[in-house]
């Protein structure tokens, strides 16, 4: 399927966007070792997330997934069961990652997969520590396929090399079945959606300072978990109205957890006018009405300590920097080349096929404002990037068409509805036309 999107700039409104893919994740999976019955609202029923839950019902794990409503009947700590085949978690490296922490430690075996974009993404990762607590994880030089042979665990202390809110969760979640205790410590602040929804399931975790201690064999407690808005989802509503003329645009409800706000951060240094509003918490998640005006973007230096605050929005801050006068570079950003897509690479091929002067570094860009031009441009199958792109050409001088973009199913079903409900005019075609 690819995007058409014609000239035509945002008007504004109010848009809301689903649930948050990261939480939803967790809550599926917590929800699926709980005892009792869980309920997630506003669920994110995605491609992702819906990986997840099929991977889970493979593992025995009673699951109605309504629209945004799912009902877990949990299996306890120790109920789930072997799949009688593999596990298929599609794009998903949240999915893959957290499974191979959560079943590193069962009774029995399993083999995760994925689809061609997952099966090029780096797993040592997750493998390196999860062997330290007593795992065995067969691979492909660390690719997909994974192996997961159930091992009996023990806790261990592992300074991450990456700062990675995936590795750190897949280690959470193979510590409740690790002997002892396990202590994990962050090179920076990742998300740490994994340890609020822990606490609030009941898990006794010590956390704070960068350094997470759990121990082993705890009960889950069954809950009722409300999942906000995802920010990363918002992003691209937010870069929409920024960049277009006389517009004002509100997003109810979103979630605005401070390891994630990073974008909105930096959007701000740019010049953009970004309101929080209402800040209230859903469950343990804090949330806020975001409201965006129009503004006139400069370039800037991006601050390497916000990269992991931010991570998944450099394809929209990208664009951000395309549409803003000046330079804007970004370093440190090597972690976006073993995204869903190089997203590096991704993005400033895209950018340039629009007449944008982009110059790609090792661990980063920069990225030189100008005129958005009309044109064909691929995004490799990666969500974000077709989703950013789509942004640009609601802006652009003409047309611009984007390439495999089925996959923002992956994280945000409806994409294209809400663009055009806040005025952008932008059609899917599933076969490129002669
Ligand atoms: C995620 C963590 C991030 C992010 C990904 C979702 C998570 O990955 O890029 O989209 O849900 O934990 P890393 O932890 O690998 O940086």
């Amino acid at each position: 399927m690819d995007f058409f999107v014609e000239p035509a700039a945002a008007t504004g409104g109010s848009v809301s966007v689903p649930g948050d893919k990261s939480i939803s994740h967790r809550a599926l999976m917590l929800a699926a070792i709980a005892d009792g019955t869980s309920r997630i609202r506003g669920f994110l029923a995605g491609e992702d997330c819906l990986a997840t839950s099929e991977a889970l019902r493979s593992l025995g794990v009673a699951i109605e997934v309504r629209g945004s409503e799912v009902t877990v009947h949990g299996a306890g700590l120790h109920g789930l069961r072997k799949p009688a085949q593999a596990l298929d978690l599609g794009n998903s490296g949240t999915g893959v990652r957290l499974l191979a922490g959560l079943l590193c430690g069962q009774a029995f075996d399993s083999v995760l997969t994925g689809d061609r974009s997952l099966a090029q993404r780096p797993m040592e990762r997750i493998i390196v520590p999860l062997e330290r607590m007593g795992a065995s994880i067969g691979s492909r030089n660390g690719r997909l396929p994974l192996n997961v042979h159930g091992s009996r665990l023990s806790g261990i202390s592992y300074e991450l090399p990456v700062a990675s809110a995936q590795v750190k969760s897949a280690i959470l979640l193979a510590a409740l079945y690790a002997g002892g205790e396990t202590v994990v410590m962050e090179p920076a602040p990742t998300r740490d959606h994994t340890e609020r929804l822990m606490r609030s399931m009941g898990i006794d975790l010590d956390g704070g300072d960068g350094r997470i201690r759990l121990t082993g064999g705890q009960a889950v407690r069954a809950a009722d978990v409300q999942v906000p808005a995802d920010l990363s989802s918002a992003a691209f509503f937010v870069l929409a109205a920024l960049v277009a003329p006389d517009c004002e645009l509100v997003l109810g409800s979103v979630g605005v957890n401070p390891t994630r706000t990073g974008c909105l951060d930096i959007l701000r240094e740019m010049g953009g006018d970004i309101e929080l509003e209402n800040p209230r918490f859903l469950g343990d998640e804090p949330v806020a009405d975001i409201r965006v005006r129009s503004s006139a973007l400069r370039g800037i230096r991006v601050d390497p300590k916000l990269v992991p605050l931010a991570i998944d929005e450099f394809p929209v801050l990208f664009v951000a920097a395309a549409a803003a006068r000046g330079a804007t570079s970004f370093e440190g950003i090597g972690e976006l080349r073993v995204k869903e897509s190089d997203r590096i690479a991704v993005m400033a091929r895209a950018l340039q096929r629009l007449g944008i002067r982009v110059e790609e570094t090792g661990d980063g860009a920069i990225v030189h404002g100008g005129l958005i031009q009309g044109g064909t441009v691929d995004s490799d199958g990666d969500h974000r990037v077709a989703m950013s792109m789509a942004v640009a050409g609601t802006v652009a001088a003409a047309p611009v068409r984007i390439l495999n973009a089925d996959n923002v199913a992956t994280s945000f079903p409806g994409f294209a509805s809400r663009l055009q409900g806040i005025g952008g005019k932008i059609a899917t075609h599933t076969k490129q036309p002669a």
